[in-house]
């Protein structure tokens, strides 16, 4: 992706709001600096919608989109030669407007000056509310602000729009741009678990594992996970969102590691689940035989026309007859899928909308109609088996956690796996652990 075809995306999508919002005006500001504790902070994240449309990275901006002009308006930080030799570069208004294509662009400690002409007469706001009360009440004192100048003839937005709605589904349908810099995002986290799966050892701890996946996502320019990295060995695999990531890894257990990187602003989600001694024993294999044929029947479901639930019903089927075969539950199929029995083992669901958040944006369901899926589209496929120790489970099965976790874009014709770089065969996990096929 050349830094052209960026500015030309981000364009086009800035016109695309334009074009929708007539002449109401869109305002988006970036996320904030977050303090970590005293004066560190952590390290600063953009909020997605507003680079979605802006490109700009830099914290303290505002992004405006002034319909009945066409004008795309950015607010950021001026340039500031004292307090840059202490924090790092800024762009400045000016050097903004000219990299980033806007067509202006003003120091934000002007905002609050010049929204409410911005605002006048304009048909409608749409903006993002209730997540930040100092944010929202900022922007009904424009409103308040324009609204004080109606004896001067000045008339303000009587209409306000959720501006989330409008991006959401946007960004739901990925562009080349995107997917290209997905496919990079998951070769990168694919390169990270085989890694992993090289570096585990019995008596190593799981921060280890932890120190490798890091290193491989950092060397190749990725500079911050996607979410935090769930490195779990034996037990710690059956609590779902395990982040200690702390614990010895023994000989015998299994260990799962969900884990992707962030790569320009876009998340990768992998999960594997292997032998720490690099061998299955018999019911680890029978468990992951299972999960990986439950994988396949979902992966098999994804296809343009499909429905978003689709997946994972068909996950559901081949875990729930593997819980029955080993006697983890007992009935019928369609009774156990019926009464929902098969949740103690299988209790989230089997996928995502991935993006630039990795619970990415995007409705499910809408006007009581599932999603259905289009070309486009990333999601993950990523079905698990949790078999909690319990006097009712047969001892072999005790404490095996298992998630085959990939990430895949739905093509015209199917879908394509972004993080099919990873193994996970079981003869091709144990080959790549030990040197020796299955
Ligand atoms: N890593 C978060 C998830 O798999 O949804
Ligand atoms: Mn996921
Ligand atoms: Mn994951």
């Amino acid at each position: 992706m050349t830094q052209t075809n960026d500015l030309a995306q981000r364009r086009a999508r800035r016109q695309a709001v334009l074009a929708g919002i007539g002449d109401g005006v869109a305002v988006l500001a970036t996320s904030a600096e977050v303090v970590r504790n005293r004066d560190s902070h952590y390290p600063y994240r953009f909020d997605s919608h507003f680079h979605y449309l802006s490109g700009f990275a830099e914290p303290e901006a505002v992004l405006v989109l002034h319909g009945q002009s066409g004008r795309s308006i950015l607010f950021c930080r001026e340039k500031d030669p004292e307090r840059e030799i202490w924090d790092g570069r800024r762009y400045g208004p000016d050097a903004a407007r000219e990299a980033f294509g806007f067509d202006e662009a003003w120091p934000i400690a002007e905002l609050d000056r010049r929204m409410p002409d911005l605002l006048a007469d304009q048909s409608a706001l749409h903006v993002i509310l209730g997540d930040d009360p100092v944010w929202d009440r900022r922007v009904l004192g424009w409103l308040e602000a324009v609204r004080a100048q109606v004896r001067n003839g000045v008339s303000a937005p009587s209409a306000l729009h959720d501006l989330r709605k409008r991006l959401d589904a946007m960004r739901l349908v990925k562009d080349a741009s995107e997917l290209d810099v997905m496919q990079k995002a998951a070769d990168i986290s694919a390169l990270a678990h085989q890694r992993a799966m090289r570096a585990t050892r019995p008596g190593m701890h799981e921060y280890e594992i932890e120190a490798e996946l890091l290193y491989e996502f950092c060397r190749h320019g990725a500079r911050s996970v996607a979410y935090n990295s769930i490195v779990a060995g034996g037990a710690n695999a059956c609590i779902l969102h395990y982040v200690d990531n702390n614990a010895r890894l023994n000989d015998g257990d299994l260990l799962l590691i969900d884990a992707g990187c962030e790569l320009a602003g876009y998340a990768s989600d992998i999960t594997r689940t292997f032998p720490v001694n690099g061998r299955f024993d018999a019911a680890q294999r029978d468990v992951y035989a299972c999960v990986l044929a439950a994988q396949a029947a979902a992966l098999a479901c994804v296809k343009p026309g499909a429905s978003w639930p689709d997946p994972h019903d068909a996950a559901v089927r081949v875990l729930a007859q593997g819980m029955l075969d080993w006697g983890l539950v007992q009935g019928s199929l369609d009774g156990v899928i019926e009464s929902g029995a098969y949740k103690r083992f299988y209790m989230h669901r089997t996928g995502h909308w991935l993006g630039m958040d990795v619970h990415d944006v995007g409705d499910y369901r809408s006007g009581g109609q599932w999603q259905n899926l289009v070309p486009g589209m990333v999601l993950t496929v990523e079905p698990g088996c949790y078999i909690q120790a319990a006097d009712d489970v047969p001892p072999a099965f005790r404490n095996i956690g298992i998630r085959i976790e990939d990430d895949v874009v739905v093509t015209a014709d199917g879908h394509h796996v972004l993080t099919a770089g990873t193994p996970k065969q079981i003869v091709d996990i144990e080959q790549l652990m030990t040197g020796q096929g299955g």
